[in-house]
């Protein structure tokens, strides 16, 4: 591969907003470097990718000496070259906080936040040493204001944002830059995992509520943007837009209509 191709390494790329995004920059031209524990996933993401233009890596963003390896691999793929290291692997377990078992809380702050950190020490050489790069991290509208019957994913997401934030002014003297995605309810296979002590997925909790949940290309889209543009924190979908104003105007009325999402069977 030659060294002026463009490349993005995408942890979570063999589902959901992972795979869209592979997809899109693919489209336009980027190698892509996938990284998941679902290898199948992967290997139907790759399929959807132009020949040559992507390596996967197993890679659990939990486990320090997998990023090394996969990081090292990747290098040498695009001849040291990382424009975009996208930190967007993550779990959604609802529920109430009482109701969940520890392995989900530790499972949750692992993969959602420790993994983010993973990756961007492990990136870190390679990012500052490609000129202009990109850290784009998936945090979630969960991170704009603390959500009720979510609240330990809510917590990691505004880890999420709070690493973003500081690393914005931390790395810019590496021409660095650092971004994070702030999606509400986005379609894909997040959305169908159970909501602990209830037989129903978190899709039907989001239906029953009335709530928007928007296509996952809307995401791949905001990916470009952020990378390319100048915003910090960039919202998607209508839900996110309006939490994200409701959040700094209007908190008293947000805590009262939220109160109506604790859901208890
Ligand atoms: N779908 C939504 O409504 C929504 C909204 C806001 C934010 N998000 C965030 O978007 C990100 C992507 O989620 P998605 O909706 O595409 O879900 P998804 O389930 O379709 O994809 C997540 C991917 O992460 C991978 N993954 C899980 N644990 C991993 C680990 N330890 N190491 C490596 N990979 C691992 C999974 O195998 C999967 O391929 C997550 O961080 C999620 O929190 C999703």
């Amino acid at each position: 591969m030659a060294e002026s191709r463009k490349s993005i390494f995408i942890t979570g790329g063999a589902s959901g907003i992972g795979r869209a995004v592979a997809v899109h920059f693919a489209e336009r031209g980027w190698f892509v470097g996938l990284a998941d524990i679902n290898e199948p996933g992967m290997a139907e993401t790759a399929a959807m990718l132009p020949d040559g233009a992507s390596s996967a890596h197993r890679l659990d963003v939990t486990n320090r000496e997998q990023w090394s390896e996969a990081i090292a691999v990747f290098s040498e793929k695009t001849g040291g070259r990382m424009d975009v290291l996208f930190n967007n692997a993550g779990i959604g377990i609802g529920g109430p906080i009482e109701d969940m078992s520890d392995d989900d809380i530790d499972r949750t702050i692992a993969v959602n936040f420790t993994g983010v950190v993973n990756g961007i020490r492990a990136g870190i050489d390679m990012l500052k040493a490609t000129p202009g790069a990109c850290i784009l991290n998936t945090s979630s509208a969960a991170g704009i204001y603390g959500s009720p019957g979510l609240v330990v994913y809510s917590g990691t997401k505004f880890a999420v944002r709070a690493l973003t934030e500081g690393l914005e002014i931390e790395l810019r003297e590496f021409d660095i830059r650092v971004r994070s995605l702030m999606p509400s309810f986005i379609d894909t296979p997040l959305l169908d995992g159970p909501v602990v002590s209830s037989n129903q997925s978190s899709r039907q909790r989001v239906i029953d509520s009335g709530l928007d949940i928007a296509p996952v290309e809307a995401v791949a889209e905001a990916a470009w943007k952020a990378v390319h543009g100048k915003k910090l924190h960039t919202t998607v979908g209508k839900l996110a837009k309006q939490l994200a104003f409701a959040a700094k105007w209007t908190p008293g009325r947000l805590r009262k209509q939220a109160a109506g999402l604790v859901l208890r069977d």
